[in-house]
């Protein structure tokens, strides 16, 4: 396969573990661009939002995005928050299929409820935070999307589901 994977969906949505699957299954080399970001900043990602800010983030973000649109042929594992901003959407889309995980925002709340590592949902009222970024996030998402794929099942499945779908 020459396009690229692009997968996308709300923090906790499985594209870290579905792309895992489907680097197995389909021999594509994988990049998550949150892990490509903590290894060349030498930091977690709580401590560069901690230390420089959001915005900060979402320049090394883009950085990184513009860098892989470069490749052809990989899945490429996107931070929750990349396609809901254009300048990425516009980089990433014309390489490749873009995938959205979907799944139920109670779904995501259960898997997140002891989670440490978002920055953004380090918020006295998690719950809260969690619905109001969803409902901002989904649109975006899902006009981003050229195919929206159930994520609530196994990451395997997901995987098999997105590759017999990317094929079409
Ligand atoms: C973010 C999601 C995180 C990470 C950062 C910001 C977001 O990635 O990029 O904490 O804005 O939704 P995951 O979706 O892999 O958790």
């Amino acid at each position: 396969m020459t396009k690229n994977l692009i997968l996308c969906g709300f923090m906790g949505c499985g594209k870290t573990t579905v792309g895992e699957n489907l680097r197995k299954k389909s021999g594509m080399n994988l990049i998550d661009t949150d892990t490509y970001i903590e290894k060349t900043q030498g930091m977690t990602i709580s401590e560069i939002f901690e230390k420089y800010g959001e915005d900060y983030f979402r320049d090394l973000e883009h950085e990184v995005c513009k860098e892989l649109s470069q490749k052809r042929g990989i899945i490429i594992s996107t931070g929750g928050g990349a396609l809901t901003f254009q300048r990425n959407v516009d980089v990433l889309k014309s390489t490749g299929t873009v995938v959205l995980i979907d799944v139920p925002l109670e779904v995501l709340k259960e898997r997140l409820k002891n989670d440490t590592t978002r920055p953004l949902l380090q918020q006295p009222n998690k719950d809260e935070a969690m619905k109001a970024l969803y409902e901002k996030r989904m649109p975006l998402y899902k006009s981003a999307a050229d195919i929206v794929i159930d994520g609530n099942n196994s990451p395997l499945q997901v995987a098999l589901n997105i590759l017999n779908s990317a094929k079409n």
